[in-house]
Order: structure tokens, then C-alpha cells, then sequence
């Protein structure tokens, strides 16, 4: 009788600082990026798999549904990259995500990297090849699999490199809580899959500005880290993340993902930071939710406010308080 392997894994999402946007080859970066590692936003899957002559993907289900639909994006990525793997192989694949399916939050990260952990088990892939693996799933997984925060893409910091991710854990004990609380502006559907988001980066006419300040903000953004530095750690990250929209916003066949409300939140954030003084920053993923981002020690201070003021703004008063977690582990 045919062996039956089977690995469970739970892998966390990640929300990046400095933004990967815009790829080239076999999802290879056009910029470094740094993230951090979320703690509750997860996806726990299981695999089953077994040697066979052929890449095949028998089922999927989630949160306990056949979804079929699912299917023809891993199958494809199994395929492309078939000489990643010592064996080919039939897999059967199950999973769940901690958060809201109507959240609007992207799962392709925390499941990707899940996933890429199931088959690293398989074939004992260190963290490099299982990085590299989730890499060629959904480029932004590859972050997932460390604590606190990674680095993927080469830049000037010594063993960085566009294949996987690396772990960044030279920061200050400042950055050591930091929390992520994120205002569900809207739960709906992205307008643009962040596949042809990243594809609309080929012909921008801001290219080569884009990966100069990308280097730049992620050198910055190392520095502040590295010596606890809030005030321009925020800068930086709010900067990237209007960067991010703005790019979108100015490329040929331009789309917007901010909603009213996004715009609103970020007023408001500002107005109450110049207020309290308080290192209460936010940052902005592929469509109109808004991260909050803020040390520990001021949680009870900036949840009052979020509560008070941020909250209305949300679909169905939805925020969902995350903090830095600590990566991937077997189940
Ligand atoms: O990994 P992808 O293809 O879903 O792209 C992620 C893009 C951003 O979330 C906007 C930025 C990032 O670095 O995570």
C-alpha cells in the first residue's frame, strides 16, 4: 500500500513596512521589504500527500468545504516548480484561517506559508528552501515563516537576497511589542488582484523613483529600528504606505483602494498623534483597511481612541487587534 505523509501547520500573515511592489522572473522582487509577523491572523492547514508518478492536487477543502475552486493556482505552482521537490507527489489539503473569511484580509501569506511548512516537513527543506518555496507560492508568504519581523529581497543588509527571507532580529527592545490593530474599512472584495497590482509596475512611469526610495526607506527604516527611533520609523512607514496607493493611483490604467473612510481614519491619526504625542502610526496593504501601528505600553490610550473615534469609520465597526508574533509552527 501506497505511504500516506501527512504535516499540520499554523502560519501567521504578516503586514510589511516597506512594501514589495512590482516583481520580475519566477516572483523575484523589484525592492527589498521588511514585515512583521502577526500573531492572530493565521491559517492552520493539513496536508496528506503521497510519491506518485504526476504533480496532482486530489482536494481541497476549507473550513470544512470542498472548495474546488482553489485548486488550478496551487497545481500550477506545484507544477512550474516541480524541480524544487526530490519527488512528485498527490496532495490533499485542508485548512482554516482565525479571521473573519469577510474581513477583507488576504490569506494567500499565512496559507502559502503554511502550505510551504507542510512540504518542507516532507522533504526536511531548511528554513531558507521552505522560505523559498512559499516565496514561489505568494511572494509576500516567504516573510511569514520568522519571528517578529523578516527581510526579503536584496538590499544592503548583509544576507538579504531575492530567493527567501531572512529573519531581522537585531531591532530594539522598543519594537519588541509592537501591536497591530487593523480597521476593517471595508470587507469587500479587492477591485485589482495584487497579481496584476504588481504587474502594473513593469511600465510605471515612477520605476526607477519607486526602487530608489524603497532602498532608501528600508535603510531608514533598519536604522530606526535598530536604535528605537519612533518618530522616524513612523515617517518612514506612513510615507511607504502612501507611496504604495500612490503608485496605483498614477500608473496607466489607474485604480484606487482607499475608500473615504481610509482617508478619514489617517486624518484622524494624525490629528491625535500631534495631540498626545503618542507613537501611533499607520501603514496601508493593497486596499483601503488601515493598520494601526503603536507599542505596548500605549495600548490603553490608543484602543480608547480607536474605540471612540476610528471605530465608526470601520464596515460593521470591525477592527481586529493583532500584535507581533512569532512565526510558523507544527501542529
Ligand atoms: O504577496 P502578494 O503578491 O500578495 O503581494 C503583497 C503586496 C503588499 O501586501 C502590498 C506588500 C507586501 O510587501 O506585503
Amino acid at each position: 500500500m501506497q505511504q500516506v505523509f501527512r504535516s499540520s501547520y499554523r502560519a501567521p500573515s504578516n503586514i510589511a513596512f516597506i512594501k514589495y511592489w512590482g516583481k520580475h522572473g519566477n516572483q523575484l522582487p523589484l525592492n527589498p521589504s521588511i514585515s512583521m509577523t502577526l500573531k492572530s491572523c493565521y491559517t492552520e492547514m493539513s496536508m496528506q500527500l503521497s510519491e506518485s508518478s504526476n504533480m496532482n492536487v486530489d482536494s481541497m477543502l476549507f473550513e470544512g468545504e470542498n472548495k474546488p475552486e482553489f485548486i488550478p493556482k496551487i497545481q500550477s505552482f506545484l507544477e512550474k516548480n516541480k524541480d524544487k521537490f526530490p519527488a512528485s507527489f498527490n496532495i490533499s489539503l485542508e485548512s482554516k484561517n482565525s479571521f473573519p473569511h469577510s474581513a477583507g484580509i488576504a490569506s494567500s501569506a499565512s496559507s502559502m506559508a503554511a502550505l510551504a511548512s507542510c512540504l518542507g516537513d516532507k522533504f526536511d527543506f531548511d528554513l531558507n528552501q521552505t522560505s523559498e518555496i512559499a516565496r514561489l507560492a505568494s511572494g509576500s508568504a516567504c516573510r511569514s515563516l520568522f519571528p517578529n519581523y523578516a527581510i526579503w529581497g536584496k538590499s544592503s543588509y548583509l544576507g538579504s537576497n531575492d530567493e527567501y527571507a531572512i529573519g531581522f532580529s537585531e531591532f530594539h527592545e522598543n519594537f519588541s511589542q509592537m501591536q497591530d490593530a487593523v480597521l476593517i474599512i471595508s470587507a469587500e472584495e479587492k477591485s485589482i488582484s495584487s497579481r496584476a497590482g504588481h504587474e502594473l509596475m513593469n511600465n510605471h512611469p515612477y520605476l526607477k523613483g519607486r526602487i530608489d526610495q524603497a532602498n532608501r526607506h528600508f535603510d531608514q527604516i533598519i536604522n530606526a529600528m535598530m536604535t528605537g527611533d519612533f518618530d522616524s520609523f513612523g515617517k518612514i512607514l506612513e510615507n511607504e504606505a502612501l507611496s504604495l496607493h500612490a503608485l496605483m493611483m498614477s500608473c496607466e490604467n489607474s485604480f484606487t483602494l482607499l475608500g473615504a473612510n481610509s482617508l478619514k481614519a489617517i486624518e484622524k491619526v494624525r490629528a491625535f498623534r500631534k495631540e498626545t504625542k503618542l507613537p501611533l502610526y499607520f501603514t496601508i496593504d493593497a486596499g483601503p483597511n488601515i493598520h494601526l501601528i503603536y507599542p505596548k505600553h500605549e495600548e490603553a490610550a490608543v484602543k480608547k481612541f480607536i474605540e471612540s473615534e476610528l471605530k465608526n469609520l470601520c464596515q460593521d465597526e470591525l477592527v481586529i487587534y493583532d500584535e507581533i508574533g512569532q512565526g510558523r509552527y507544527k501542529l
